[in-house]
């Protein structure tokens, strides 16, 4: 198995309910390490461009409303199958179909206000760290 970095982002709602360290705990616990955590805002800009795929799609005005509501924490998580693993940590899009012990199952609110992103394919970590990391803020 191949040791891979995956990029996260604990969203608005964490923030505001004050979840940052319980979500951070789950992690650790999965065996991926934090090696560039950041809390920021993120502009208009930034969410249009990182959920830029998403743009036709009826729900991407609320998200890139949502992503801009709150401070969010933009992570770089490392570990074995990284990518993978951490998506079946998050669990599912929708925290109704989530499996339990999942971060969404545990935190999430709903569909839209779902605690957490982290990428699909290891292209689209290499992509989205590179958005909100540059080499000197990643510490393995
Ligand atoms: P998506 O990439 O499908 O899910 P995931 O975050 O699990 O990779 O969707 C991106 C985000 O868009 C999702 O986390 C929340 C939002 N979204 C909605 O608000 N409504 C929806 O019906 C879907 C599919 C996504």
């Amino acid at each position: 198995m191949a040791t891979e970095r995956t990029f996260s982002i604990l969203k608005p709602d964490a923030t505001r309910r004050n979840l940052t360290g319980a979500v951070n705990a789950v992690i650790e616990a999965a065996g991926l390490r934090i090696v560039g955590q950041r809390r920021i805002r993120m502009s208009r800009e930034q969410a249009e461009k990182f959920y830029e795929v998403h743009k036709e799609r009826p729900f991407f005005g609320e998200l890139v409303e949502f992503m801009t509501s709150g401070p969010v924490v933009v992570q770089v998580l490392e570990g074995e199958n990284a990518v993978a693993k951490y998506r079946e940590v998050m669990g599912a899009t929708n925290p109704a179909q989530a499996a339990e012990g999942t971060i969404r199952k545990q935190f999430a609110e709903s569909v839209g206000e779902n605690t957490v992103h982290g990428s699909d394919s290891v292209d689209n970590a290499k992509a989205e760290i590179a958005q909100f990391f540059t080499d000197d803020q990643i510490a393995a």
